[in-house]
């Protein structure tokens, strides 16, 4: 039981005994960072990872030379923790994010935690900051893994030591727009990634160069920039922060896995869910083109969950979806949603309590 772990030695109180819901306003919940009361951190030297600690949340310590702030080598995971209507709270899929963390820490050659080790952390971590989880649909507790090569490194090479990190903050809506449909924007001149590149895992290093476009499409009102690819100029790629599919019928597509798209763990049981309830699931190349033809358009995402678009711009043509109660869309969101917070059976077993 949580009750004999060790890591509770390291901090008092006892991180599991305070079950007092924390003073927010769950009513009002986005995503931005609330800082929550504990951390999780192991370090790893020699290819052998420590035993994990808690520790009060707060600044952690980098030398200038670490290999992360230098070259970039670094992962990160998001997941989230849901408080049930019974009080129990639950995961969803936490091995699926270990897994890409393996598979990314081998593309940016780091050692990474066990499926075990990272399941453990993220457990303890919820648990910790337990009074942070909001109540039963008004959100979740994200939490954020960390890879970093935190080792001294001055030549291009792996950092000698790595630490994993774990930090939660309670979260709403990931866009302002709510549950509103997301008005998305075509970018030509930039891309995400590159065949070859690091586009495929969750490297951080993919993450800064979209801010550019990011702000700038923000700053025309669009919600998010939808990349096209870098070779043909013309396949939709994803979205900064999310996957995305296109329905057209009884026909649901979206991007074929190829190396530059984030294999993302809500795309792969919306794959599911969507064959399940009889469509057909395409994973493909999808010409922009056919955006002219579609019927709906939708983001998914750890912290998107699922999105419906309005509208996609590009080259100053808007082209508009379906949204709205009937929609593919909103059929895919309740029976996720209802899956990850127990309104709904999980008969594939996608949820582990904490
Ligand atoms: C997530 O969905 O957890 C992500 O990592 C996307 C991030 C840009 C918020």
């Amino acid at each position: 039981s949580q009750a004999s772990s060790p890591l509770e030695q390291v901090c008092e109180p006892s991180p599991y005994s305070d079950d007092e819901s924390a003073d927010m306003d769950w009513d009002n919940l986005g995503f931005g960072l609330v800082p929550t009361d504990y951390m999780y951190t192991m370090k790893c030297s020699e290819d052998k990872f420590e035993k994990g600690q808690l520790s009060r949340y707060g600044k952690i310590e980098l030398s200038p030379s670490a290999g992360v702030l230098n070259y970039a080598q670094g992962l990160f995971e998001g997941m989230k923790a849901y408080r049930r209507e019974d009080g129990r709270l639950m995961l969803f899929r936490p091995d699926q994010n270990a897994i890409r963390m393996k598979i990314g820490a081998e593309r940016m050659c780091m050692p990474s935690p066990s499926i075990d080790q990272f399941i453990d952390a993220v457990k303890h971590t919820a648990l910790a900051n337990k009074r942070w989880v909001p109540p039963p649909g008004k959100g979740s507790l994200y939490m954020r893994l960390l890879l970093l090569g935190s080792g001294p490194i001055l030549g291009l090479a792996p950092a000698p030591e790595s630490t994993f990190i774990v930090f939660a903050s309670p979260v709403g809506n990931y866009f302002k727009e709510g549950l509103a449909p997301l008005n998305l924007y075509i970018e030509d001149e930039y891309h995400r990634a590159v065949p070859g590149g690091s586009g495929g895992v969750k490297a951080i290093s993919n993450y800064a160069p979209v801010l550019k476009t990011l702000s700038r499409a923000k700053s025309r009102g669009f919600s998010d920039v939808l990349y096209l690819d870098a070779v043909n100029k013309k396949n939709l790629e994803e979205v900064s922060s999310c996957n995305i599919f296109i329905v057209k019928g009884n026909v649901i597509s979206t991007p074929a896995i190829n190396g530059t798209i984030l294999a993302g763990v809500t795309r792969k049981s919306i794959i599911e869910i969507a064959c399940d309830f009889g469509y057909q699931v395409k994973e493909r190349a999808i010409p922009v083109d056919e955006l002219l033809d579609v019927d709906e358009v939708f983001c998914t995402g750890t912290a998107v969950v699922i999105a419906p678009v309005g509208s996609i711009t590009h080259q100053g043509r808007r082209i508009e979806f379906k949204t709205g109660a009937q929609s593919v869309c909103r059929e895919l969101y309740s029976t996720l949603v209802g899956i990850q917070t127990g309104l709904l059976e999980d008969k594939r077993g996608w949820t582990t309590e904490i």
